[in-house]
């Protein structure tokens, strides 16, 4: 049967769904995969979109070019946060020109790109673990590894400097946050990281050097089609904040359910079987509340029997499709050996993370290390005790404090 627009699905849910900022997405989706896997939602702003919560589904919307990134910027669309999408970014953009962009960080951000900087990445690592060593338990495992490993990588990728991360970790968290930031709040700390990058260009500009804003400069000064300052600084900016609190909180979530789920000490026994779990880790622990970035249809689309109206948004629910029975064996167990294992915990189509073989190779050599040096590793407070940050569009806890 197809349904058609907001009249055929009789009741509107109100999302977000409660919950309490932990790893993990909201029971209801369990249900709304089984019954009803396109649902009517009314947002806290701009009313009410779609919710769609199958693996094949999401996949499809995620795919599917007549689903726009572009069309929400500046729109009041259907959202979870109060500020509206803004101009120039990459995951703000349509083809052509999100490919013409996204084609000039390519190549850095490929698996060999990646792994050319494992070799930095390494001893960036060792000299927090080191430095949790000689300080001894307990320690705050986010302070101390999990929060600056991600910054001093991609501080090291733009050629910016690593002394200034808790200025820009604090701009980013409040881009980040959801619904508590105002819009104004979110300006504020838009305008002051796009500065901080505008003069880092404007230096490279001057004296070029081995990093990638100069590469990204170099790439837009060709024939073809360069980067405007906008594109240029707002990319620099997209990089630096999706390229760091998204692992920053993935290391800190992991460890945690390792430890919880009583895995550390056997996959510290086991360290050929990281890169397995890490895929695993993946698809079980949502990076998010649950869903990715909302969508508009730009004609009327069907989707799982439902038609989506031209003008109409979707949220595609990640956490949900990585969770779906349909694709993955017992999918609600965490299974650190699970191989068929096709999650879209980075998304999937032409915005399918940027980052994502550079956020693999991190969560390696940290989760690596971790687990050799501190085989023993457990929480040194009770876990109803950890602090979680709530209301973020990126989850994990603000303090995970550890022994060994
Ligand atoms: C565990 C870590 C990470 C996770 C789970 C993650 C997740 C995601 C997801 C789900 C998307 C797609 C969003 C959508 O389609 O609506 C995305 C896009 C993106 N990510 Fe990541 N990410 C991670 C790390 C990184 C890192 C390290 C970078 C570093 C540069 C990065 C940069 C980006 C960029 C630039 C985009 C936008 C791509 C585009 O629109 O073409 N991410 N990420």
């Amino acid at each position: 049967m197809v349904y058609s627009g907001i009249d055929a699905v009789d009741e509107v849910l109100d999302y977000p769904f409660p919950d309490d900022g932990k790893p993990g997405i909201p029971a209801e989706f369990h249900q709304l995969r089984a019954t009803c896997p396109v649902q009517r939602a009314r947002l806290p702003f701009g009313g009410e979109g779609w919710l769609v919560s199958r693996h094949a589904d999401v996949k499809a919307v995620l795919g599917d070019p007549r689903f726009s990134r572009a069309a929400t910027v500046d729109a009041d669309i259907p959202r979870t946060t109060q500020w509206r999408t803004q101009p120039g970014n990459l995951m703000a953009m349509d083809a052509p020109d999100h490919t013409r962009v996204r084609r000039l960080v390519a190549g850095v951000f490929s698996r060999k790109g990646a792994e050319r900087l494992r070799p930095r990445t390494t001893e960036i690592v060792e000299e927090l673990v080191g430095g949790m060593r000689a300080a001894g338990p307990p320690a705050d495992l986010v302070e101390r590894f999990s929060a600056p490993l991600p910054v001093m990588v991609i501080c090291e990728l733009l050629g910016v400097p690593f002394a200034q991360w808790h200025l820009f970790r604090g701009y980013s968290e409040t881009m980040l946050s959801g619904g508590t930031t105002t819009p104004e709040e979110v300006a504020r700390a838009s305008a002051q990281l796009d500065a901080f990058l505008r003069e880092h260009v404007a230096s490279r500009r001057l004296e070029p050097r081995d990093d990638l804003l100069s590469d990204i400069i170099r790439a837009g000064s060709g024939d073809d089609a360069p980067l405007t300052e906008h594109e240029l600084v707002t990319l620099g900016v997209t990089i630096l904040v999706a390229g760091h609190e998204t692992t920053a909180q993935a290391i800190a979530n992991y460890v945690h359910t390792l430890l919880v789920r009583g895995s550390w000490a056997e996959l510290a026994a086991h360290p050929e079987r990281l890169p397995t779990a890490v895929n695993e880790l993946l698809r079980y622990v949502p990076i998010g509340g649950a869903e990715t970035m909302p969508r508009v249809a730009t004609e009327d689309v069907e989707v799982a029997g439902v038609v989506v109206r031209a003008g109409e948004t979707v949220l595609p629910v990640l956490g949900s499709a990585n969770l779906d029975g349909a694709v993955f064996a017992d999918p609600d167990d965490l299974n650190l050996e699970r191989t068929a294992n096709p999650h879209m915990a980075f998304g999937f189509g032409p915005h399918y993370c940027l980052g994502a073989q550079l956020a693999i190779m991190e969560l390696e050599v940290g989760l690596g290390a971790l687990l050799r040096d501190f085989p023993d590793l457990r929480l040194a407070v009770p876990e109803a005790e950890i602090p979680w940050r709530s209301n973020n569009l990126v989850r994990g806890p603000r303090q995970l404090m550890v022994a060994w």
